[in-house]
């Protein structure tokens, strides 16, 4: 993309990392945006790929607004996660009514990379996040770039993935690595597993990307064991540390982040002694190809 274009943005940026990750300052989110500035919002989100926004206070209707500019925004299928009557957002919680830590863990399956969505027909496009309560250690949010991922395959392993289909199952991810709060009888059903090409074409940067993450469970026409173990050697291959960024909560900072090309997992915290609370709201984007 253009380096000039930055000088056209009406707020400025500090990337986050020389690779990927830029935070944006200027911005009032709790305000209607312009066509003008949320244009702008979203080519600095296509070019960097993760977008940071300092503390400010973002009541929910606003981040469900700001999911609106993006796009259609996800109902997720687990609505006990539903948040202030919106059923739009998505709070993980680690703390009771009388806002004491339970010492239970929201979803552990946040703690493998992933890709949002991607156990649905369409698959998430932005996902934005808000940190309402975090904690004073752990609870990070880590993000790796899937473009860089694919470039820096060999040229064996672009022909071997090359027309390969994971198949991606939300029921697989959730129970395999932690068996707790397992998707009920009617939500397995409503979100049968689905299959997306191994590697695919960024719709609008029209850029290749690996497209794995923890919810790919097997490979199309491959023996079961095999396309797992090739699964699971591609979602660690892909991890580069220089194309990755570690973000460090402070309260009320905002995340965008591109689901078509980064993954991204949260790391562990005290979830007997420390608070976390994240509001996310996920916008759809398309069918993968
Ligand atoms: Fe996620």
């Amino acid at each position: 993309m253009n380096p000039a274009v930055d000088f056209r943005w009406p707020f400025a940026t500090r990337p986050l990392t020389p690779k990927l990750g830029a935070e944006i300052s200027g911005v009032n989110l709790a305000q209607d945006l312009s066509e003008d500035v949320f244009r702008a919002i979203y080519q600095a989100f296509l070019r960097y790929q993760v977008l940071l926004f300092p503390p400010q206070d973002l009541p929910p209707a606003r981040q469900v607004a700001l999911g609106r500019h993006f796009g259609e925004v996800q109902i997720h299928v687990m609505n006990q996660y539903h948040a202030d009557g919106f059923p739009e957002l998505y709070r993980l919680s680690n703390l009771d009514e009388k806002g004491n830590p339970t010492g239970h863990h929201p979803d552990k399956g946040t703690l493998a990379w992933h890709t949002d969505g991607s156990w649905q027909k369409v698959t998430g496009q932005a996902t934005i996040i808000y940190g309402e309560i975090v904690p004073d250690t752990g609870g990070e949010t880590h993000f790796c770039d899937m473009y860089g991922a694919y470039e820096r395959l060999d040229a064996a392993w672009k022909a071997r993935i090359a027309n390969l289909r994971a198949v991606h199952n939300l029921d697989f991810s959730r129970s395999r690595r932690h068996g707790e709060d397992p998707l009920t009888e009617a939500q397995r059903l409503a979100k049968p597993p689905v299959d997306h090409p191994v590697v695919r074409t960024h719709p609008e940067t029209r850029r290749k990307c690996l497209y794995l993450g923890d919810h790919a469970e097997y490979i199309l026409g491959m023996p079961y064991d095999e396309g797992r173990a090739l699964i699971e050697e591609l979602n660690a291959l892909a991890v580069h540390p220089d194309l990755t960024y570690e973000h460090c909560w402070k309260t009320q900072e905002l995340l965008i982040w591109d689901n078509r090309c980064v993954m991204h997992r949260a790391t562990s915290y005290d979830a007997a002694t420390q608070g976390r609370v994240i509001r996310r709201c996920t916008v759809l984007g398309e069918v993968p190809a």
